[in-house]
């Protein structure tokens, strides 16, 4: 019996060594260790033993299972790792390849203009604000000393909303009006004053809106950029000097400012704003042939502006014999055009991500 039981585990480890799968084992271990099993059935001859042998033969064919038991454990082992090993390396895994980049988006260029804007404006001290964008025909126009026949009341040239009268148009005489799309950001100006009085110094970017045909040019939404600046003692001199610091810090370069007459409701005396062309810096030519940003004048059309019209401060509470100052209101964007060199305003707010992803 004893030779039967080694000889039992020879031929079951030499068995063994040719196993190449799970299957295989398996199946081995139920030919040697079942219960039908090669070593069950040795032992079924242990009865027959004299008394004497059973104890060392009990022990021995335990020990020879256990062996058994354990080669057949440490097989299982060696092909599962075997198994996982092929698996790994069937799929081959760069670990150098960057990983796929998350398209993440940017800052609309109109909106980084504006942000350079404040910026510079914030620095010089002036508060940045906003105003609503439907807003009572009085701020849009009474306000502004805009009267009831001017042109810029004209259905052609103002979205009014349809059967909406201000909600509160009790507090004040002549009331608010119907409602519109403001087509300026001028009103805020008078919000600005009844809020905050004088002194104050602030610009007010903004959308505005007019009821006009498109084309590269007109736009029926775009940007502008209102500032106010009222307080003691302040002259044109403050308003030129605020604007070619401004414009040479936008541009990172000298530029010169010049007034021109010109007329707005709620300023006295108005004004047209120019500063020097960048492309010719004020010749007119560039390199000996006319220049095309500024038609060959040497000043590029800038803003509106003015010393804000005593009924304006009125219209915000405060006293124009105390107090005085200056309004001025530019496009946003017209000058991100100029910036980019944009030739097509509707490109703007087209949401087309091919003309946006340039900038
Ligand atoms: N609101 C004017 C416009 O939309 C621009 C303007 C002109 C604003 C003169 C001002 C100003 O504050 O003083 O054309």
């Amino acid at each position: 019996m004893e030779n039967q039981l080694k000889n039992l585990q020879t031929a079951a480890l030499k068995a063994l060594e040719g196993i190449k799968d799970e299957k295989s084992l398996k199946d081995l271990e139920v030919q040697y260790l079942g219960r039908k099993g090669k070593l069950t059935e040795i032992l079924r001859g242990l009865k027959n033993l004299p008394d004497e042998k059973k104890p060392m033969m009990g022990q021995l064919s335990n020990k020879t299972k256990a062996t058994l038991e354990e080669a057949l454990a440490q097989k299982l082992t060696a092909l599962a790792k075997g198994k996982l090993e092929k698996e790994l390396s069937g799929e081959f895994f760069d670990t150098t390849i960057p990983g796929t980049a998350r398209e993440i988006g940017h800052i609309h260029p109109l909106c980084q203009v504006q942000e350079e804007v404040e910026r510079i404006f914030y620095q010089m001290g002036f508060a940045i604000a906003d105003g609503p964008e439907v807003e009572s025909e009085y701020y849009n126009f009474e306000g502004l000393n805009i009267s009831k026949d001017h042109p810029a009341r004209d259905m052609q040239d103002t979205f009014f909303i349809a059967n909406k009268e201000h909600k509160d148009s009790s507090h004040r005489a002549g009331g608010h009006g119907r409602m519109v799309l403001r087509t300026h950001t001028s009103p805020v100006q008078v919000r600005m004053l009844e809020k905050y009085g004088a002194p104050t110094r602030v610009i007010i970017p903004g959308r505005v809106f007019r009821n006009e045909a498109t084309d590269a040019s007109h736009e029926h939404t775009f940007n502008q950029v209102e500032g106010l600046l009222i307080d003691k003692d302040i002259s044109m001199g403050h308003l030129k000097g605020v604007m070619a610091e401004f414009l040479t810090r936008l541009f990172g370069k000298p530029v010169k400012v010049r007034f021109r007459p010109g007329y707005f409701p709620f300023v006295e005396p108005g004004l047209e704003l120019d500063f020097s062309c960048l492309l010719c810096e004020g010749t007119g030519k560039k390199e000996d042939c006319p220049c095309r940003v500024c038609k060959k004048t040497g000043w590029v059309e800038f803003m509106g502006a003015g010393m804000t019209h005593e009924k304006v401060l009125e219209a915000g509470g405060v006293d124009p014999k105390k107090y005085q100052g200056w309004a001025f209101g530019f496009g946003l964007t017209r000058l991100t055009m100029m910036r980019h060199g944009i030739t097509d305003i509707r490109l703007l707010a087209s949401g087309d991500l091919r003309f946006s992803r340039q900038f």
